[in-house]
């Protein structure tokens, strides 16, 4: 099997760093870079926390530092979740590497002007800088093969009652991705709730005994309890599941149906994905929206990719 080209967009974030950890070592994943963006936290802050990931696990792999706000709506973070660092729970060494000089969407469209299509990009964070891309050069849009991200609910959102995370961080930017024509599949808070790194998994992984196997412990331990603000038992992984999705879609149900987003900065459903799962208004599918992942065999591949790492 061919491996697949991927650019890593991210907000890091927990769930963001161990997407990265399997992004980064996945057999069949062939990670060119990872853009960062504002979202769980604000963008120097996102990005030290993946140039420390980068760091501590000795990756090769370029960091582009993006955009540091949203399009249009003033800058929400998500420290209730992450902390205030944005990924607090485990202690990183001084840092010692930086950023490319080049902005992430500047990266981004050249890499796409050059590519031959076959490029996928994984946004998991706000799409903040996936739409100023988009807007900057066109000609990109017909060159990015396919978008998986994580974002959006068909079902209740985590941000508002209405919205998710990273689609209510920057709606004006999801707009622009969700009406390109890209092919989008979209991990929403439906299927990734149910990602759990409950005891067991978080045991599972500190008993590979490597670095990788330990971080993963680390970052778990602590959406462990701070997730409860959201009713749930245990941290989700919900990034992960795009990027695992682009090398074993057999583990997830999906459905085709036209997904619109609330853009009224006013009502409360502003940032909504509102999913017309019963084809309501008879338009075209925008979006494969991913509906349940088969467990078992989602853990066994996060845990044979950390097993790869140091
Ligand atoms: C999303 O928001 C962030 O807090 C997580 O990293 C994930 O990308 C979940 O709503
Ligand atoms: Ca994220």
């Amino acid at each position: 099997m061919e491996k697949r080209k991927m650019i890593l967009d991210c907000d890091t974030g927990h769930d963001d760093a161990i997407a990265l950890m399997v992004a980064s070592k996945h057999p069949q994943i062939d990670l060119l870079g990872v853009t960062v963006v504002a979202g769980n936290s604000t963008l120097p802050k996102t990005l030290r926390n993946t140039l420390n990931v980068v760091q501590h696990l000795g990756l090769e792999v370029p960091v582009y530092a993006g955009c540091d706000r949203p399009l249009v709506r003033d800058q929400d973070v998500a420290d209730d979740i992450h902390g205030e660092s944005g990924l607090d729970g485990p202690v990183f060494p001084e840092l010692h590497i930086q950023a490319q000089e080049k902005h992430a969407v500047l990266y981004l469209i050249e890499t796409l002007l050059a590519s031959e299509g076959d490029i996928t990009l994984v946004p998991v964070g706000p799409l903040t800088n996936i739409a100023m891309a988009m807007r900057l050069e066109p000609k990109i849009v017909p060159l990015i093969k396919e978008i998986v991200l994580m974002g959006g609910a068909v079902g209740l959102g985590n941000a508002t009652p209405a919205a998710e995370f990273n689609i209510y961080a920057d709606p004006e930017a999801a707009h622009i991705v969700f009406t390109s024509g890209v092919p989008v599949t979209m991990m929403g808070l439906d299927l990734t709730n149910t990602a759990l790194a409950d005891m067991k998994v978080i045991e599972r992984m500190e008993a590979l005994g490597n670095k990788a196997g330990k971080l993963f412990g680390d970052i778990m331990r602590f959406t462990f309890h701070s997730q409860a603000v959201n009713g749930l038992s245990a941290g989700p992984v919900h990034d992960v599941t795009a990027v695992t999705y682009l090398v074993a879609p057999e583990l997830y149900q999906t459905k085709k149906m036209y997904v619109q987003i609330d853009t009224n900065m006013q009502g409360p459903c502003y940032g909504r994905t509102v999913c017309d799962m019963n084809n309501r208004y008879h338009k075209e599918p925008n979006v494969n929206v991913g509906l349940a992942i088969d467990l078992e065999p989602f853990w066994d591949l996060v845990a044979d990719t950390l097993q790869r790492h140091i």
